[in-house]
């Protein structure tokens, strides 16, 4: 009898932007950033099994309209045949993507659920043969083939994100942090939010020289900022009212929007606090979506 494949399951954190500054715009028209990506316990997951077809299927309490087969552009689905041809494998896979993060969202969901993918073919396929192993370089090289987002997400750590996304640094670990992300449960589209920061003139942020203190919340709160927050805040106005929410809640240290919007957080001392802050904070807001929890371990 021939043993069945047996499937890997991944996971996708969802990222926020600790500050997001925006230092210039190449000749294509994508913006050069200047950015700490942290990862949060909130995450999307892959079932990834060897199959007799590829076939891609998204579930989960935010998969809404993305709900059910997926199609042949979903960005996982094109990750798998990007890794399918970087690796020479030509492996099917059956793929069950169950969705925890929000869509469209500024947390990176998209770019976390292609990145995880790859890290999923890689571990399915290395182990096959290790001739087929990729360096990490080559893997960045890849992912950003997939999208600007998409390198910070393959290894949810904390990195420093500059370029369009493509020049990573790491940043070391995060503190024990506290995080909740709260949004009006409205999509923001990061191609118009980006087109519309362009139309407003808002002059460059200069280049961090000395480097981000990304692990002190004064200097996140007083030094650092997230350029489109101007621009995502004159497209929904109800995201002032999440940030100014988060803002207000017993122990926030800082509230902010993460990349485009509409996703805000606020960063706690402690994973309790978040929680203890969230429980009544869902009760005051229960139209908006919203998440607490810690940093992705
Ligand atoms: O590469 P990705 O698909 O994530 O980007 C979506 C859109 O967001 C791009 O087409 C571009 O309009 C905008 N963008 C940008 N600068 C970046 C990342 C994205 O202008 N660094």
């Amino acid at each position: 009898m021939m043993q069945k494949d047996v499937g890997i399951k991944v996971f996708a954190p969802a990222k926020i932007n600790l500050y997001l500054h925006i230092t210039g715009r190449r000749e294509d028209g994508y913006h050069c950033l200047d950015s700490v990506f942290l990862f949060t316990g909130l995450a999307d997951e892959l079932v990834m099994t060897p199959a007799d077809e590829m076939r891609l299927v998204i579930d989960g309490p935010t998969s809404g309209a993305l709900a059910g087969e997926a199609v042949d552009d979903n960005l996982v689905l094109r990750a798998v045949r990007l890794m399918g041809e970087a690796m020479g494998v030509s492996q099917k896979l059956d793929i069950r993507l169950t969705k925890n993060i929000p869509v469209a969202a500024g947390v990176g969901g998209g770019s976390a659920d292609a990145a995880a993918a790859m890290q999923g073919c890689a571990t399915l396929w290395q182990n096959k043969e290790q001739d087929h192993r990729l360096s990490s370089n080559r893997m960045i090289e890849l992912a950003e083939h997939l999208g600007a987002d998409v390198p910070p997400c393959l290894d949810g750590k904390p990195v420093r994100v500059e370029g369009i996304g493509e020049e990573l640094s790491s940043v070391g670990a995060a503190p024990d942090w506290g995080i909740l992300l709260a949004n009006p449960n409205v999509a923001m589209p990061t191609p118009a939010v980006f087109k519309a920061y362009k139309n407003s003139g808002l002059p460059f942020s200069a280049a961090l020289e000395d480097g981000p203190f990304w692990t002190d919340v004064n200097w996140l709160r007083t030094v650092a900022r997230n350029d489109l927050e101007a621009t995502a805040l004159a497209l929904q106005p109800e995201i002032k009212m999440v940030i100014d929410a988060l803002a207000a809640l017993p122990g926030a240290r800082l509230a902010r929007m993460s990349g485009s919007g509409a996703t805000c957080f606020a960063l706690f001392g402690s994973p309790e606090e978040a929680l203890a802050a969230h429980a009544d904070f869902v009760k005051k807001h229960p139209r908006w979506w919203s998440w607490a929890g810690a940093t992705f371990e």
